[in-house]
């Protein structure tokens, strides 16, 4: 048996490790999951230049699969311990603005936690600019919340063109394959969600979801020519254990909220 790995299984490494499902965590071999990505509707890289296959027909969803930077891990966690929640809501903000935003949120502005602050806010200022290049717009909306419901619990896609999702703590978004849905089933039509969950999902244990510090960009229905291939998606559900997550949501300004 050779020990060493070819360079197409080292290659897709990356995405073996971090890509993932909500329910059985389940993994696609190396040459598997290589090969569905080159024919499918999504893409997911170690490099951020997975972010601009966005723009490819056919493709709705791209992931830059990224490290927890734990440099960060103090504000993170002292956003997550804070008395109130954090409500971030800045147009096109400067480092100042995020960082101060952050540090009056958490009331931490020194020690640890503020470097970790300076850190988070670097990462979120650098991602702003992907997304301002992406989008092609100047004033990029960034919010961070801390996250204690099951906002958008239903499997929906989203009606603008696109948005950047960056979850600092706890799961990340849930998203279904193209194949694993079932597009006329989506939106309540009068049901409960778990049953119209029930309906739109054909394969419950294929749900996927982005981990913490992953990147996600998502087209909606709001881009042009792709109305129908916006990608299904949803928060995922809060519970004991993910709890008070923490999530950065980038979009074109006149982006709404859910
Ligand atoms: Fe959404």
């Amino acid at each position: 048996m050779p020990t060493n790995p070819s360079p197409a299984r080292r290659s897709s490494s990356p995405e073996q490790a971090l890509l993932k499902t909500s329910a059985n965590r389940r993994r696609l071999p190396g040459r598997q999951h290589s090969r569905a990505c080159s024919q499918a509707h999504y893409h997911a890289s170690g490099h951020s230049r997975v972010l601009r296959r966005i723009r490819e027909p056919g493709v709705n969803l791209c992931i830059w699969t990224r490290p927890t930077r734990q440099a960060a891990a103090a504000a993170v966690q002292a956003i997550l311990t804070a008395p109130r929640p954090i409500k971030l809501d800045l147009a096109a903000p400067s480092l100042g603005q995020i960082e101060a935003g952050i540090a009056e949120s958490c009331g931490a502005s020194d020690g640890v936690a503020g470097t970790g602050i300076r850190r988070l806010s670097e990462d979120i200022l650098s991602l702003a600019g992907y997304f301002a290049e992406l989008a092609q717009t100047r004033h990029p909306r960034v919010r961070l919340t801390r996250v204690e419901d099951n906002c958008c619990a239903l499997f929906h896609v989203d009606s603008l063109r696109l948005r950047m999702l960056c979850t600092y703590a706890g799961d990340g978004t849930q998203w279904l394959e193209n194949s694993n849905v079932c597009r006329a089933e989506l939106g309540c039509q009068g049901r409960t969600i778990e049953a119209a969950t029930r309906a739109i999902v054909l394969d419950h244990s294929s749900i996927r979801t982005v981990s913490a510090w992953q990147v996600a960009l998502l087209k909606g229905r709001g881009w042009a020519g792709e109305e129908h291939n916006a990608i299904v998606h949803r928060s995922s559900p809060v519970s004991d254990a993910t709890r008070n997550r923490l999530v950065l949501c980038i979009d074109l300004p006149t982006g709404c909220s859910c």
